[in-house]
């Protein structure tokens, strides 16, 4: 078994509270491209087009936003979870899992049998939309009933206000509680696992370095170099669903003999 896997496999075995970090590079391999790498959506997409002034000032917006949304919300609802979300599960059942604090909107942390109140999204989810004047909450699938029975830009039933996926487009607030608990367990963890995220989105990125800021060992598993290489005790550039898996196998056994 190759040396870094056994490597990172030794972190993991020795620690008692892991803190995992997650982005879009986890779910590709359940067949929901991410942002940055060729063929990603910001390839397809100008992100500029999807600021949150833009979608609350301009009906034109929201249509294209919708539109781009659907095409992804439809991905991810018939999206399965690959080999690294399953490892994440096996390592919540090893007792060590202290938090997920994922950047993933695409509730696949949930279907991979994770208990709901270890995963933090820090960006939200696509399963949900919220009316931004009253708050009314509508389950994804009323929405794109909607949509597809002609509808270019739904609002609330109450109040007429606009909806919008309860994920946080840039510009945005992020939400305080997430982040407050975020920081929280990036204090508190002795290791620290970065799944498939190129960290140059903020205030995201700063969940790992505080962990390493106070003291946490880093493992990164991602395709391509992130700008916390450096800070990494251990950084492996190759899929996360092999790497991961390879890891958890090897620590299941040792924690049954
Ligand atoms: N295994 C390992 N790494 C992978 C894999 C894979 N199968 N597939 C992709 N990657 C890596 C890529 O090399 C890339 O560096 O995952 C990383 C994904 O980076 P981004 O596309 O930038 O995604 P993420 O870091 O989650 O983006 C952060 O930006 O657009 C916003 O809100 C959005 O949450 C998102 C945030």
């Amino acid at each position: 078994m190759d040396q870094t896997i056994q490597g990172g496999a030794a972190l993991i075995t020795t620690a008692q509270k892991v803190l995992v970090f997650t982005g879009a590079g986890l779910s590709t391999e359940s067949g929901i491209p991410d942002f940055r790498s060729p063929g990603g959506l910001w390839e397809r997409y100008d992100p500029s087009e999807f600021y949150f002034q833009k979608f609350i000032s301009d009906e034109k917006a929201r249509e294209k936003y919708w539109q781009m949304s659907t095409e992804s919300y439809q991905l991810m609802k018939d999206a399965r979870p690959n080999r690294a979300h399953l490892a994440i599960r096996d390592l919540e059942e090893t007792g060590k899992l202290l938090a997920i604090v994922t950047q993933n909107i695409d509730y696949l942390h949930h279907k991979a049998g994770n208990s709901p109140e270890k995963i933090i999204e820090i960006h939200g989810t696509v399963v949900t939309v919220s009316c931004l004047s009253c708050g009314k909450q509508y389950g994804r699938d009323i929405i794109e009933d909607r949509l597809r029975s002609g509808v270019k830009v739904p609002y609330c039933d109450g109040c007429s206000g606009i909806l919008k996926p309860d994920t946080i487009s840039f510009g945005q607030a992020m939400p305080e509680d997430k982040m407050a608990l975020s920081f929280q367990y990036a204090q508190e963890c002795d290791l620290c696992i970065v799944l498939g995220s190129s960290l140059v989105v903020y205030p995201a990125a700063s969940v790992p370095i505080r962990a390493v800021e106070t003291g946490a060992k880093l493992l990164i598993i991602n395709r391509d170099e992130t700008p916390l290489d450096q800070s990494a005790d251990l950084v492996i550039h190759d899929s996360v669903g092999k790497a991961l898996g390879d890891m958890m196998e090897i620590v299941i056994r040792r924690n049954e003999c």
